[in-house]
């Protein structure tokens, strides 16, 4: 008989580590089976940006499927409308008029890439489908997303399912401009960038001067840049966008993660009306869960709770109090290479063994995010929910550090 204690028996995978069993959570924690607590310093995957147990969420989930359930994606609802209604007046920037619901991060970025292909064939450009991606990034796990990425540990035996679309660096100008040249922009359908990259290079940033050059060259060919913000989207790095903090102008932006603030599997496609309009006709398809009626009632609810409790100015302030934080305690640390970000979005880039930092951490009730890939071969990533206190996050950088000494 199987031992109901034994939590190995979830993992997919024989042999991966065994986590705690969590029950419950509370603000910037989450509670385990036996009655522990740990600080969640990675809100999750950094999804939870308005924190954990909040009841008002569910609540709204549980009246949208109470009063209903299913409706097809193409009908509205007024929980679609309402959320439709909300990004558009308050969220998104000027000119982006039209969402599209997915139920996550990479079905998102993977409709982007779609949504580019189609633009372009609308347009009668048959032989655009390149998307430009950069070196290191990540944009999910489906197989187009993959291939526009490089994460070279997740694309790691998936090479021959994957397209072959350019990359770029993540910081070189010059060498954008020449690969857009070398591939032709006459095959180019679009270009996708974390405004702040995630998971693959945990926080680098680009400079302007990248940005600008990037979005010059997408404009002068019509190559649709495509803003993956689905880690740096709703208010993660201290603005609503992560873009915003560039001088990146782009077509689309892709969010997830935030949106449903990890109470529902949530995503959304915004598109300029320029865009949109050019896919009239087109029948772009979508999934069967396109807009579930529950997933966009709780996320109207968690873009209600970040704008009446203001968490993205909250986000900005605690996000300079945590980059101060970090800088004292790990600053000088032998494994510490560097440590950078903005918001509540950190990456510390480490000379150990990034998963066994994070383990070292659990141990002492602290999760952080491992990342890196390529150029990053080891970071973490620190990106807690906004609601964290300055005690908390005293409390996160002192596990840290005992966490990296205890390491190495
Ligand atoms: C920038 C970015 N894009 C896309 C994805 C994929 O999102 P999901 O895991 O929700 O499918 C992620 C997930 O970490 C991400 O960070």
């Amino acid at each position: 008989m199987t031992d109901t204690r034994d939590p190995s028996r979830y993992a997919f995978v024989p042999g991966a580590p065994t986590y705690p069993t969590i029950v419950g959570g509370h603000g910037s924690f989450l509670h385990t089976a036996d009655g522990g607590r740990i600080l969640d310093g990675a809100a999750g995957a950094i999804v939870g940006n308005i924190g954990w147990g909040r009841a008002e969420v569910a609540d709204a989930a549980r009246d949208a499927m109470a009063s209903g359930g299913y409706v097809v994606p193409l009908w509205p609802t007024p929980a679609r409308l309402e959320l439709r209604d909300a990004l558009v007046d308050r969220w998104l920037p000027e000119g982006f008029g039209h969402v599209f619901f997915t139920s996550g991060g990479s079905e998102s970025t993977d409709s982007a890439l779609r949504l580019a292909r189609a633009y372009q064939v609308a347009k009668g450009r048959t032989d655009r489908w390149k998307v430009i991606g950069r070196h290191p990034s990540y944009h999910g796990m489906t197989i187009g997303t993959m291939a526009a990425a490089s994460h070279t540990g997740r694309q790691a035996g998936y090479e021959p399912l994957l397209l072959p679309f350019p990359k770029v660096p993540w910081d070189d100008p010059e060498q954008v401009l020449k690969v857009i040249e070398q591939e032709d922009p006459a095959t180019i359908a679009g270009f996708i960038a974390e405004p702040i990259t995630g998971a693959a290079g945990a926080c680098l940033t680009a400079s302007d001067e990248y940005w600008r050059v990037v979005s010059h060259a997408c404009k002068e060919h019509d190559i649709l840049l495509i803003a993956d913000e689905v880690m740096t989207g709703y208010g993660r790095t201290g603005t609503v966008w992560g873009h915003q903090q560039f001088p990146m102008t782009p077509d689309v932006i892709v969010g997830g993660k935030g949106l449903g603030g990890g109470y529902v599997p949530m995503g959304a496609v915004a598109a300029t009306d320029e865009v949109a309009e050019a896919l009239r006709g087109s029948g772009f398809m979508y999934f069967t869960f396109t807009g579930n009626d529950a997933a966009c009632a709780a996320s109207l609810k968690v873009l209600e709770i970040l704008e009446r409790e203001q968490l993205i100015e909250r986000c900005r302030v605690m996000g300079e109090l945590l980059g101060v934080r970090l800088r004292e305690a790990l600053d000088g640390q032998s494994a510490v290479r560097d440590i950078r970000g903005r918001g509540l979005f950190y990456g510390i880039e480490i000379d150990v063994s990034r998963d066994a930092v994070v383990m070292a951490a659990l141990e002492r009730g602290l999760w952080v995010y491992p990342a890196g890939s390529g150029p990053v071969a080891n970071a973490i990533m620190v990106a807690p929910p906004f609601v964290i206190t300055e005690a908390e996050i005293d409390q996160l950088v002192g596990t840290l550090r005992e966490s990296l000494d205890a390491v190495g």
